[in-house]
């Protein structure tokens, strides 16, 4: 005898045949930042944890699945088998060494891409349809691995890129006039890491194009400032790094913000890796670099034509460069 009585006589109603599902590929710091993240924030209707840590996988799908009472109802599943990831819908990648202090996220390229060569062709192969959105770094050069090995269109691979120094970038810019960083549209773009480019020209604060408004309340400000604030985006992961071993919180969040935009069709603007070939210039060759671009159900529906300025290009064109000269020494 079932626990509960039919209505009405009738066999119980099947379950809902929409369900969202989202793997995440790496239970370390970044994995799990990003699955609390989808979980609190009811993403995901089945969550697929993956590693080839068993204990620690497992360890990690108990922990979470016992906070059940406390969180929108999601099935976690979690398997080193690719078998268990079948038809999801959006694949994070977040399986990989990080940098030690001090160490550049450009240094763990070669260590990474062997890693996906494993992980990519069984993830792919189980849900051809998927996004794969890749998080470990460095994820501007990894995107365009996944892109390669999956053989998947272009709009379906995605890289974190950006969204999370543009994070950073409207986090210190709402500090430094003390205002709702929601309130500030800044973008930083380029490569995620150390030859990212600032938008200083299309910074707006409440819809106010910031550049603008300081020059009409002639409130002096130096390029030296301007470049003084990118600094800070681009040493904040050194620091955090230094400080505590690992970023985790803010790639969290700034993961699940992408998912929600994929998932639920948002069509938002946000600053990630996307292949950039013959964009703003950019010639050398296949590459990922952030660009905002606008994401929806079928991943990345268009790239957003900023207007930047010459040396913005200049600067993007020379980040896109960097990225290009790396992906020719692989074998892939
Ligand atoms: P971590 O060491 O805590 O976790 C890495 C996990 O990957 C471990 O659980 C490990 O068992 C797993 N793993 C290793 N090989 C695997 C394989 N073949 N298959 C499945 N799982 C495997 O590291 P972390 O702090 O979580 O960082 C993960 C990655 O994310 C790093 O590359 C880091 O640089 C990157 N990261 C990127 C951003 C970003 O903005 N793009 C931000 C933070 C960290
Ligand atoms: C970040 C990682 C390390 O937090 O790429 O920026």
């Amino acid at each position: 005898k079932s626990f509960f009585s039919a209505v009405g006589g009738g066999p119980p109603p099947s379950p809902s045949k929409r369900h969202t599902k989202i793997t995440v590929v790496g239970v370390g710091n970044v994995g799990m930042a990003i699955a609390q993240t989808i979980l609190t924030q009811d993403l995901a209707d089945v969550l697929t944890l993956v590693d080839a840590n068993r204990d620690k996988l497992r360890g990690e799908m108990l922990d979470l699945q016992h906070a059940a009472a406390f969180l929108p109802r999601t099935k976690i599943h979690a398997s080193s088998d690719y078998a268990e990831t079948a038809h999801s819908d959006l694949c994070i990648v977040t399986a990989g060494a990080r940098q030690n202090p001090g160490e550049s996220r450009l240094n763990l390229l070669n260590r990474n891409v062997a890693l996906f060569k494993e992980i990519i062709p069984p993830l792919a192969k189980s849900s051809p349809e998927s996004i794969i959105l890749v998080v470990s770094n460095p994820v501007d050069v990894l995107t365009y691995v996944a892109w390669r090995i999956s053989g998947f269109p272009a709009n379906r691979v995605i890289g974190s890129g950006t969204n999370l120094d543009s994070s950073r970038f409207r986090f210190l810019i709402a500090d430094h006039l003390d205002v709702n960083a929601q309130d500030v549209q800044a973008y930083i773009v380029g490569e995620h890491g150390d030859s990212s480019v600032a938008l200083w020209s299309s910074i707006s604060v409440g819809g106010v194009p910031i550049l603008s408004f300081l020059k009409k309340q002639q409130i002096s400000y130096e390029k030296e400032t301007l470049e003084s604030i990118h600094r800070e985006v681009i040493e904040s992961a050194y620091e955090v790094i230094r400080l505590k071993g690992y970023t985790s919180w803010a790639i969290g969040y700034s993961v699940a913000n992408l998912a929600r935009s994929l998932l639920r069709d948002q069509r938002r603007i946000h600053p990630v890796s996307v292949l950039a070939k013959g964009l703003y210039g950019i010639d050398g060759g296949d590459v990922f670099v952030s660009l905002p671009a606008l994401l929806g159900r079928n991943g990345v529906l268009g790239v957003t034509n900023v207007s930047l300025s010459d040396e913005e290009v200049k600067k993007l064109r020379e980040s896109a460069d960097t990225l290009v000269h790396l992906q020719r020494q692989l074998d892939l």
